[in-house]
């Protein structure tokens, strides 16, 4: 499988030109990209605005999508040679979506996640949420832009074990400096009712359920109010009861407005969101939506 991809891809480049990317490394045409420089093409936006950066767009975007994947390629260095675990990906998806990404295991879920949340970077291609060029963005700016506008659900929902629960959920506002300090504990403690979580707030994660840690997690990413929640097999880990007032909590927040990209291997789940997107080697493969 792997081979067979791989043989059968290799004469597509890194990034289909050949260049670099990533921070501050030089781009295709000659320009810098990453922090502080100028993308690809140095051009502005359609309109003539500056991004939210003061940088100028790549081309003319027009942000009527949330979400706007175009041409997206990830290839992963490899001892024997770049893995295109992501294969020219064009997505879209709009304010208030809630949609489910499947696929086989390897087929590329989490790497399509990682793009979208910035945990990771496109070899070539572009990603807007918004009106941010996120594949233009430095590690820094992109933690602050993250902080701001991304919930991150984990399968192992990764609570730091020394912090409480509420210590836990506070722990985004701190970093993103987000909400007056002396606001956190109560905003903390309301979002854990939300989860029903708050009789819980002092316990340790180890002392809480999987399922309850992962309402904690939920919590967390809800922590300076994202308008996106990207949720890695969020209930990959729990047992299907648990799993369901999972799921029902995150129905509640799309109803909230909340817009939520959520990968899973459970078809059940994945049928009762509004959009379904099938993903194999790289690619989208099938589309559903309801
Ligand atoms: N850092 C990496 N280096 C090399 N190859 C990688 C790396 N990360 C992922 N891959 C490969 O890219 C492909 C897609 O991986 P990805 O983690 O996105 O799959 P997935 O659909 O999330 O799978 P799963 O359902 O098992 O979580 C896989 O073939 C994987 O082996
Ligand atoms: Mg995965």
């Amino acid at each position: 499988m792997f081979f067979n991809t791989f043989f059968t891809r290799t004469k597509t480049t890194v990034n289909g030109n050949g260049h670099q990317n990533g921070n501050g490394h030089q781009n295709g045409d000659g320009h810098q990209n990453g922090d502080g420089h100028q993308n690809g093409d140095g051009h502005q936006n359609g309109d003539g605005r500056q991004n939210g950066n003061g940088r100028h767009n790549g081309d003319a975007h027009n942000p009527t999508h949330l979400i706007d994947l175009h041409n997206v390629v990830k290839a992963y260095r490899t001892p024997v040679g770049d893995f295109i675990a992501l294969n020219s990906l064009d997505l879209q998806i709009d304010r208030g979506e809630f949609v489910a990404v499947v696929g086989k295991s390897g087929s590329g879920k989490s790497t399509l996640i990682n793009m979208i949340t910035g945990i990771d970077r496109p070899t070539s291609g572009s990603i807007y949420v918004g009106d941010q060029a996120i594949h233009h963005l430095g590690e820094g700016p992109m933690a602050v832009w993250r902080g701001k506008t991304v919930g991150v659900i984990f399968q192992f929902f990764q609570l730091l074990p020394m912090l409480s629960c509420l210590e836990n959920v506070m722990l985004p506002m701190d970093f993103g400096n987000m909400y007056a300090p002396k606001e956190r504990k109560e905003r903390a403690l309301h979002l854990l009712d939300q989860v029903e979580m708050a009789d819980h707030a002092f316990k340790l994660p180890s002392e809480v359920s999987g399922g309850q840690q992962q309402r904690v997690a939920i919590a967390r990413a809800l922590a300076n109010d994202p308008p996106i929640l990207a949720a890695d097999e969020p209930t990959g880990n729990l047992d299907s009861k648990t799993a369901d007032s999972v799921f029902t909590l995150f129905t509640d927040l799309v109803a909230q407005g909340k817009t939520i990209l959520m990968v899973t291997h459970d078809n059940e789940l994945a049928r009762r969101v509004s959009r379904t997107i099938t993903i194999a080697d790289g690619e989208i493969v099938e589309e559903e939506s309801r």
